[in-house]
Formats: structure tokens, sequence, C-alpha cells
């Protein structure tokens, strides 16, 4: 078959790597791609912009499965525009990405089938919502509706740091439409986990759960990245936790999607917060993680076409489990000096096939080639997997490789899986 990823991060690198290793894969196709992503598959031909005009070039060229990396097309309705075609690709439709797409529809559906969430307000007026805020206890956490690339969350530590807030995204409109709602949230406090499941609507298969790391410093400290780096599994999540998750969580939002008359097919990614009341989910997004599935995707042994086309025809069923290897992966991303803040780019790369010599994947993001040469273009340029037996086995694995690679300006946390290392410590304390 030939396969088609949208999307040109270290997410879509990852999945381009594991579907061609799929029996069922001749060729993986790719629309704008990075210099990784061109190692493995094919420039998709012709040019083009809008959904209709890929789907057009999709049925000239044959493709017979598109995968889709990021949210922004699935929530513009890329399914829709393809299934009309007949064209076959997996991910929600337009309606049910509103799970990520809308905040406030995300929370009132949680709330109107038990779904365990932080408590919230919804207002689309900012003198209401600062009114609400007068006579709030702090912290609370104020979110925009709609897609902010994840920086659409701001947690207010007091009355000012909220009006402000308000002010920013919906008088300002700092994320435009997507701030015409807000909702403000409670705060929680706790640990955060991934879940990631693929479902067809109606069963759900989890993938290991992991951990990201969002800020950009060291001991999660200076502002929220798209993600500095992840591992799995996570320890936090025992397989008590998973099971309470599964039931609780990710199988009641398949079925709470069917009942509302929008069947969700696709990833479902749970933001979760451990704390003392158990898990509450603090958003979904409805595509895989990014950088989750670097550290992921190597842990997989399931046919990952399968899988995916299994959840896209509705028989899941037939796959019983999924299987992994044992073990641990970590993904230390490398990003560019000033990320997420302003940086350069164009810087010239070197190492990478050292780093794989080190038997390190290394999954690119925001790199191009330029005559022969990787260069930098984009705030994370690649992330580097490595797996161990042991946690501490796959966090020194990943920094071996981390070590080969050098660029001007390269910056990475030193501390991706440390985390991980302390529930350990403290779970067998508890034991
Ligand atoms: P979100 O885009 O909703 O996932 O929020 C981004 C980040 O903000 C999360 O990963 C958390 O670190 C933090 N956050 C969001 N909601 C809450 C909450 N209710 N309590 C505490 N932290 C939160
Ligand atoms: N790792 C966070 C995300 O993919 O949204």
């Amino acid at each position: 078959m030939k396969v088609l990823v949208i999307g040109k991060g270290g997410r879509e690198h990852a999945l381009m790597w594991k579907l061609s290793q799929s029996k069922g894969v001749s060729e993986v196709y790719y629309v704008k791609g990075n210099a990784g992503m061109e190692k493995i598959g094919k420039l998709l031909p012709g040019e083009g912009n809008g959904w209709e005009n890929l789907a057009e070039t999709v049925q000239q060229e044959n493709i017979d499965f598109t995968v889709v990396g990021p949210e922004q097309p699935l929530v513009e309705g890329i399914v829709n525009v393809f299934k009309d075609r007949g064209l076959r690709i997996f991910g929600p439709e337009r309606e049910a990405a509103q799970l990520e797409g809308s905040k406030v529809f995300a929370k009132e559906l949680m709330r109107k089938y038990g779904i365990p969430t932080a408590t919230f307000v919804v207002f689309s007026e900012p003198e209401k919502a600062i009114r609400f805020l007068e006579n709030s206890v702090f912290p609370l956490v104020i979110k925009a509706d709609g897609l902010a690339a994840g920086k659409g969350a701001i947690v207010c530590q007091d009355f000012a740091e909220g009006k402000r807030a308000v002010e920013r995204i919906m008088v300002e409109k700092e994320f435009g439409e997507a701030g015409e709602k807000i909702i403000v949230e409670e705060f929680l406090e706790g640990h955060e986990a991934s879940i990631i499941g693929v479902t067809d609507g109606e069963e759900i298969l989890l993938l290991p759960s992991s951990q990201d790391h969002k800020q950009i410093y060291d001991g999660d400290r200076g502002p929220n990245t798209g993600g500095m780096g992840a591992y799995a599994p996570c320890p936090l999540m025992d397989e008590e936790l998973l099971q309470m998750v599964r039931e609780k969580i990710m199988l009641a939002t398949v079925k709470a999607m069917q009942k509302e008359g929008k069947i969700f097919k696709g990833v479902l990614y749970a933001g979760l917060m451990i704390g003392r009341e158990g898990p509450k989910v603090l958003e979904f997004n409805v595509r895989f993680g990014d950088p989750e599935t670097q550290a992921l995707l190597p842990l997989l042994k399931t046919d990952f076409l399968e899988l995916l086309m299994a959840a896209e025809e509705g028989s899941l069923k037939k796959i019983k489990n999924i299987s992994r290897e044992k073990g641990y992966a970590v993904c230390v991303v490398i990003a560019s000096e000033g990320y997420p803040g302003n940086y350069e780019k164009g810087k010239t790369i070197e190492g990478i096939e050292q780093a794989e010599k080190t038997g390190c994947i290394v999954f690119q993001a925001g790199t191009k080639t330029v005559d022969g040469k990787v260069l930098t273009d984009g705030g994370r340029v690649m992330g580097v997997v490595g797996k161990g037996n042991t946690l501490p086995g796959a966090i020194e694995h990943a920094y071996q490789g981390v070590k080969q690679v050098h660029f001007a300006g390269m910056y990475y946390r030193k501390d991706i899986g440390a985390k991980g290392l302390k529930y350990s410590e403290n779970i067998s304390k508890e034991k």
C-alpha cells in the first residue's frame, strides 16, 4: 500500500518511520517534509493549497491510506473532505475533532457524562469573566476555547494575573477567534501524564503511558514549549490506574461521543493530572502527541498500519491487544537557542549519523537539506530516542546519542526522564 503522512515535525517523521516497517506498506509519502522524512519517503507530487486539492492529488497518485499528524487539518475537516471522495484516512471528522478544537465542547461533554476533570465556568464576555474573578480564590487556570498551538492555557496566581489573561485572550485577541470564549478552571495539583489510545469509535486500545516535559528549562522551569522531551512508559501509571483511566476516561469519552452522534475515530489523547482525587483530564487532543510519539512508537510491536487501518474501518476488535517491547524509551528534543521565543535558522547540523551509530533513533523536526547538508529550520530541530531495559538505561542511551549532535546554538534539557526516576523511587519506598 501507498501511505501518506501529513505534517512535517518529529511526530510525523516517527509516524513515517513506523509505517515504513509495516508489512503492508510499499511506499510512504509526505507533503511538506523535513530532511529526515526525505530520506525515508517520497514527496507527493503536485502543488496547490487546500484539502480539496490535496485529496485530488491523493486520488491521482493512488495513495491507499492517509495518516494526519497535526490537529489543525483535523479540526478544519480534512477527514470529511477525503471521505466524501471515498479516500481512506485515519483521524476524526471535523465534528468529532471538536474534542480538541473547542475546550468548551470538551469540558461540557465531560461534565455531561461524568468524566473527571477540573470544575469550570465558560464566559463569552470579558466583563463578566472579570467580575467572576473578583470573587474567586486563586490560583485558577484561564483557557482560550479554540486552538492556540498549546499556548492557550494560562495559570493565574492572583486577580491581577487573571484579569490580564482575560484581556490578552478576549480583548487583545492574542489567539484570534480561539479566544471568543474562555474557560475559567479550577487549578489541579499533581503530576501530569499522557495517555494515548487508538479508537474505531467503539473500542479503544491504549499505547504505553508517557510523560512530556513542556517547560524549556530543567526542573520544569521557564515558559511552555511544544514539548522538550518525553519518556515511556510512565511509572506513575500502574496497571490499576491504567485500567481506571481506560474505563472511566478513555472508553467513557468514546461512548459519550457516540451518544452525541459524533462518532470519534482516530487517536484520543488525554492529558491527565494525577492528583489526590485520582486522574482528571486537563485536555483532550485528537492526534498523536509530539514528542510522546517519538518515544512510544519505537516500543510498539503491533503492526502499525494494521492498527490504524482497523481503527479506520471500525474493526479494532480483531486486534486484541497492543503488544510492545519491554523496557523504556526516552526522547530528548534538541532545539534552537531562543526557542520558544525567537531563534535563528540555517545552522549546519553535524553528527546525526554518529548519533544513529550509538543505536539511537533520530527523528528530525525543524530541518531541511540544502546542497546535501542538513540545516536547522525550526525551533524544535530533532528528537533523539534511546531505549533500555530500565529507565536509567534508556536515559543514558538517549543522552549518548544527543552528545554526538552539534550545531551552533543547540539547546536541550539535561533532565528528561528524571521525574520518572523519582516516581519509581517513591513507589518502591511506599511498597
Ligand atoms: P492544556 O492546554 O489545557 O493542556 O494546558 C496546558 C498546560 O497547562 C497543562 O499541561 C498543565 O501543565 C497546565 N494546566 C492546564 N489546566 C490546568 C489545571 N486545571 N490545573 C493545573 N494546571 C493546568
Ligand atoms: N506533547 C503535547 C502535545 O502533543 O500536545
